[in-house]
């Protein structure tokens, strides 16, 4: 399998066993690639457990990360996978089959699919019951990826991650792969969440014998619980297994039945992070045009949204949202959202969840007269759900208890109030898919906002003849079928993902998400370093960012300028109470959102990279560039965020762009209204020289848009 800068090889020795021959640079001539098992003269080192196997499962001399296990009929517990064929479509798609030893009508078929632009693989297998009797899979996880050994024993391998809380998503964490030790990252909660991403990254430590610019790095398409595992040995074999969390998770194949895994996708480059960091969000972006049938043209652009919920929290009234949406347009606004508290008895976090129908004290006459307001504005219409989630205190509720994740006898854990609907059920995904098209349709609405907000428990299937367990697998299917069902249905919706901030951003809810909502958290500064992990794998126009008063208080003011170019790093939005804002912050945010629609170009089609991390301890510096595909034009964002020695800023460096082109260069910094800098320089010398920013000295809270643009002058 060849991609752009890559070759992957599979062969199968002459036993049968299908091994990995090379995944790395771009080969010219695979003669030289022969398809054996290491050999080892000693017991306790089985070859077959150091042998790069695509699909190690359970059974023989396997005492590795295993990716499948099986019961099958007749007892046994152990498989011994051999080649049977391969069946390639075209130069992107292919297919490698496998059958048990003796029992051949128990079959695995390996999906491999290129994104040979970006240098990706996306892996995923179907196992097939040809067998008379029932087979129960206990573990499947999705792949088993093998970067090579290191050169040198003593060599160090960086293994980067993502760790988070709610409010504090996506930071990244740095760890050496040392032998022995499983590195394992997880969650059992049922959704993506927040506490670790399914990502990862390998490189290489820079050393005298090694420019570590080799990353070996991918990420699950996966919407329910998952885990990655990467572990490797004294000699250096590294492998990388991942899927389904294999804690309770259960599924059952009768006679003829098959079940195909998630995909998880790994990609190598040898541009070092920042050409893992262009390759993944442009592959999420690729698969994302897939599913849409509009917003595939990168030519529309993600919309500046308002968000009324900082002003109003639950008190959504029919005039309060026309008083707001009047304040937003002039602003330049393009999707004004409602978010939670329109619907049912919905007054605090209570009571109401479940019951999808406008509250008639609120909108006496529905939403339509606001959404034909909005329209009349000239903005979009947006409207929050939480389809999944309902209070015990609603009707849904009361007219449906068994719709609900519970055990008998077991106490029934409430949090936020509320509790999970079973997205395993047909009935439940059409109640779901009913209220909340018809809500769609009725009021035409551009827009939602797809939040769930707690994790899940009970997970089991009530009066289903199969095996229980299945539910995790249902539930997460359920959630992605009514996500492609409202998607086909309105080919012009935009949904955005929510599960409390981002605890729901994976390439799965991307392929039919345009967007997700990063974080709760709007704190600039806390932004920066959630922006900086989220940018490894987010396209840039699927990160939203709203320009909030959080994180001012009687000691602190983040000036509005800082938190517009904080935001303008992805998607941009609004979640300030307007009805606060002085004349001056109005005049000012519009024309700040007036230069993001014309940068926007550059931020949402282009390449996401940090010239400077934000998490640089002492300098309290970040700087991002975003640089459009051609390299004729480039959006940089330059933050500082204190300056406790008031020293200044080393100029800022720009990567990415051409040696012998000159650009303009323009620089904002406090006032949108005046060009702060303006000059012509050359790719190379910008690129060396770099760009001074003096404004960014000593305040605190100090920012900069830099805008290059290649210049005919
Ligand atoms: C490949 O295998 C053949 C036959 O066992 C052997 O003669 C040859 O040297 C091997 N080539 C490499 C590059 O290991
Ligand atoms: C099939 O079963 C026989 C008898 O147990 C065993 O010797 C043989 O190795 C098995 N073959 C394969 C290909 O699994
Ligand atoms: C919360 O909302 C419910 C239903 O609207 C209402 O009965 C209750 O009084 C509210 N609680 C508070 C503390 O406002």
């Amino acid at each position: 399998m060849v991609t752009k800068k890559s070759t992957y090889v599979v062969g199968a020795t002459a036993d049968g066993y299908v091994i990995n021959l090379h995944w790395g640079k771009r080969l010219t001539q695979l003669d030289d690639l022969n398809a054996t098992v290491p050999l080892s003269d000693q017991s306790q080192n089985p070859p077959i457990s150091y042998a790069m196997e695509e699909l190690p499962a359970f059974g023989g001399l396997r005492y590795r990360d295993n990716v499948l296990k099986v019961d099958l009929p007749d007892g046994t517990r152990e498989l011994n996978l051999l080649y049977s064929g391969a069946k390639s479509k075209d130069d992107t798609l292919l297919d490698i089959e496998l059958s048990d030893g003796n029992r051949t009508d128990f079959k695995v078929t390996l999906h491999y699919e290129l994104d040979t632009e970006n240098d990706m693989i996306r892996r995923s297998y179907t196992v097939e019951n040809g067998l008379k009797g029932r087979v129960n899979l206990d573990l499947a996880l999705s792949a088993a990826w093998h970067p090579p050994t290191a050169l040198d024993v003593d060599e160090k391998r960086e293994l980067l991650t993502l760790a988070g809380e709610w409010n504090n998503e996506a930071q990244v964490q740095s760890t050496e792969l040392k032998p022995g030790i499983a590195h394992t990252i997880q969650t059992p909660k049922g959704f993506t969440d927040h506490v670790s991403y399914p990502y990862f990254a390998i490189r290489q430590v820079p050393s005298e014998v090694n420019p570590g610019t080799e990353v070996y790095f991918g990420t699950l398409a996966w919407g329910g619980s998952w885990e990655i595992t990467a572990h490797t040995n004294t000699y250096g074999y590294t492998r990388i297994t991942g899927g389904m969390h294999h804690l309770d998770f259960g599924w059952t194949l009768e006679p003829g039945e098959s079940f195909t895994t998630p995909v998880f996708i790994a990609g190598f480059t040898d541009e070092g992070l920042p050409g893992a960091r262009r390759r993944l969000p442009r592959h999420a972006r690729k698969y994302q045009q897939l599913s849409l049938q509009t917003q595939k043209n990168d030519s529309l652009y993600h919309p500046v949204l308002y968000n009324s919920w900082e002003a109003v929290t639950f008190d959504v009234t029919f005039d309060k949202q026309v008083a707001l949406a009047e304040k937003a347009a002039p602003l330049g606004v393009e999707l004004f959202v409602i978010d939670d508290g329109w619907f049912g008895d919905r007054n605090n976090d209570s009571a109401g969840l479940g019951d999808w129908y406008p509250n008639k004290e609120k909108f006496p006459n529905g939403l339509k007269p606001l959404a034909d307001h909005v329209h009349d504005l000239g903005m979009q219409f947006g409207v929050w759900f939480e389809p999944e989630s309902v209070n015990p205190n609603s009707n849904l509720y009361r007219e449906h208890p068994d719709w609900v994740l519970y055990y008998d006898g077991v106490p029934r854990y409430e949090a936020r109030n509320q509790l999970l609907l079973n997205l395993g059920l047909p009935e439940v995904q059409d109640y779901i898919y009913d209220h909340v098209s018809s809500i769609i349709e009725e009021n035409d609405i551009d827009y939602i906002k797809w939040d769930m907000n707690r994790p899940y428990q009970g997970v089991t299937m009530h009066h289903y003849d199969r095996n229980p367990r299945e539910a995790w697998v249902l539930i997460a299917r359920g959630y992605q079928n009514l996500l492609a069902k409202l998607k086909k249905r309105f080919p012009n919706l935009w949904i955005e993902s929510c599960a409390s901030g981002g605890g729901r951003m994976d390439l799965s809810v991307l392929e039919h998400a345009d967007q997700v909502w990063t974080s709760d958290n709007t704190r600039p500064d806390a932004r920066l370093k959630i922006q900086y992990g989220a940018s490894l794998f987010l396209p840039p126009r699927a990160m939203y960012g709203w320009v909030t008063e959080s994180g001012d208080d009687n000691n602190v003011h983040i000036p509005l300028s800082f938190r517009f170019h904080t935001s303008f790093m992805g998607g941009l939005g609004i979640g300030a109470n307007l009805n606060k804002y002085s004349d001056d912050d109005m005049k000012e945010s519009t024309a700040w959102i007036a230069l993001y629609k014309k940068l926007r170009p550059v931020i949402q089609n282009g390449d996401l990279d940090w010239l400077v991390p934000p998490s640089k301890v002492g300098e309290m510096i970040a700087v991002s560039q975003t640089t459009s595909k051609d390299q004729q034009e480039a959006v940089i964002l330059a933050f500082r965020i204190s300056s406790p020695f008031s020293a200044p800023m080393n100029p800022v460096r720009p990567r990415f762009l051409k040696d012998d082109v000159v650009y303009r260069v323009q620089i904002w910094l406090q006032d949108p209204h005046k060009v702060a800098e303006e000059y012509d320089m050359s790719g190379a010398l910008l690129m060396h020289k770099g760009i001074s920013l003096d404004g960014l000295n000593r305040a605190m809270f100090t920012s900069a848009v830099v805008y290059l643009k290649e210049s005919y002058d």
